[in-house]
């Protein structure tokens, strides 16, 4: 009788039956690559913890959790920083629009787009007093995390002070996927372990890289689902490797059609399944990621959908993809109004009270679009943009605990559609 190897631990998927007369190879390959792969001293450690017994004919072996060596020897410090950033009421403030889309922002509120503003913009959105309270980390563009406010303090010292681990965006940009109707990949794989080893020695805690997906006629391909899948893993595997917790964001952005939302959440749960899939073949530490994905609404032609509804269709899709082990799931605000973006959270929880994943938030556009026109780029608005950033942050953090009760600090249910890219593919 041919014997089969069974794992009875969570490392390498759940015990499942195996096919007639047939070994169960699929859930064990990550495992298995272990103990047969190259290294031998990797392969006598796993067999020093494992012990091997028979049952009715079939040999088992089974795997003490835990007892597989790390596939990096950052593992302890990424599970904590990851666990830190996801932890319940806290998330994230997405801040690393690059120069080009940063000066389409100043521009927005008649300020030139240089070095000085771009720096006055983002020491304001670092120093609002109190925004620890509700956010456990900022993600910054390569330019932001090398800066310092007007007296000198590096961001990175100004943002641990208040208890925000620093992050940067390591994705270089798009560009179009030939014989496509116009998707993408997302570019930035070459010479990303040094320059991860440089961001963390700069203070980066957590890395961001973002692949998009688009619906529509014959989109999203299996194609750009594979090579955005790829793209993803091959990052969080190097970006672990360097110490860095990787977010990982797979984006199905939101745009234009009269798709309905439970569309977007078939496509969320295709190319979800694809990413966990390709990260579980490249050996990422789940406990050490972080998944930033879109929650799923109709297309922009469509009616809107309740908070209600989106919740039990981003729920579902979360449930039937991401496993447990992932400490948070940080939503983008994917051109959500502010307030949409703070009652769709709540939502989530009331769908899900008992999640194993923290269901929290990395927003961009939802907690920065009411601040900058607050701010309008003069000194004399500065106290005011920041008192709103807080209140905004605050206003999340209780959604994500399901204790928002308002009124929201920027009602209205205005869209935030300004593209987080400009200057079209291969542009960051
Ligand atoms: P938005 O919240 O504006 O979608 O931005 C989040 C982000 O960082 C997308 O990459």
């Amino acid at each position: 009788m041919a014997s089969a190897l069974w794992c009875t631990c969570g490392i390498a998927g759940a015990q499942s039956g195996s096919r007639k007369g047939q070994p169960l190879a699929s859930p064990l390959s990550s495992l298995e690559r272990r103990i047969s792969g190259p290294a031998p001293q990797l392969q006598q450690k796993v067999e020093a913890c494992t012990k091997r017994y028979r049952v009715s004919g079939r040999q088992i072996l089974r795997v003490q959790a835990g007892s597989v060596p790390a596939p990096t020897s950052y593992l302890s410090e990424l599970q904590e920083t990851a666990a830190y950033i996801s932890k319940r009421g806290r998330g994230i403030l997405a801040s690393d629009e690059s120069n080009a889309t940063t000066g389409k922002r100043l521009a927005g509120i008649g300020a030139e787009n240089t070095e000085t503003n771009r720096r006055d913009w983002r020491e304001l959105l670092y120093t609002a007093p109190g925004l620890g309270q509700y956010i456990s980390g900022a993600i910054m563009f390569e330019e932001t995390l090398y800066q310092s406010c007007a007296d000198g303090t590096p961001f990175v010292d100004v943002l641990r002070k208040q208890g925000i681990v620093p992050g940067i965006k390591v994705d270089t940009g798009l560009s179009v996927l030939p014989g496509t109707d116009g998707e993408t990949a997302t570019q930035g794989l070459d010479n990303l372990g040094a320059r991860c080893a440089e961001y963390y020695k700069q203070g980066a805690r957590f890395a961001k890289w973002r692949a998009v997906l688009k619906i529509g006629e014959g989109c999203p391909s299996s194609m750009a689902i594979l090579e955005n899948a790829h793209g993803l893993a091959r990052y969080a595997q190097i970006s672990q490797e360097n110490g860095l917790v990787p977010i990982v964001e797979p984006e199905v952005t939101l745009g234009p059609g009269d798709y309905g939302i439970e569309e977007t959440a078939y496509w969320s749960e295709r190319v979800y399944s694809h990413v966990f899939r390709l990260l579980n073949e490249y050996d990422i530490a789940l406990d050490g990621i972080l998944l930033k994905p879109n929650m799923c609404l109709p297309g922009l032609d469509a009616p809107n959908a309740s908070p209600k509804e989106v919740a039990r269709w981003t729920v579902q899709t979360m449930q039937r993809t991401v496993p447990a082990a992932v400490p948070g799931i940080h939503f983008l605000s994917g051109g959500m109004s502010e307030e949409e973006a703070t009652l769709n959270l709540q939502a989530l929880q009331e769908e899900c009270p008992n999640s194993p994943w923290s269901l929290t938030f990395s927003y961009g556009r939802a907690l920065q679009s009411a601040t900058l026109k607050t701010w309008g780029g003069k000194a004399e608005n500065k106290d005011a943009a920041q008192d709103i950033l807080v209140k905004l942050a605050k206003a999340n953090s209780e959604a994500q605990q399901g204790k928002f009760q308002g009124p929201h600090p920027a009602p209205g249910g205005e869209r935030i559609l300004q593209a987080l890219r400009f200057g079209g593919a291969g542009k960051s």
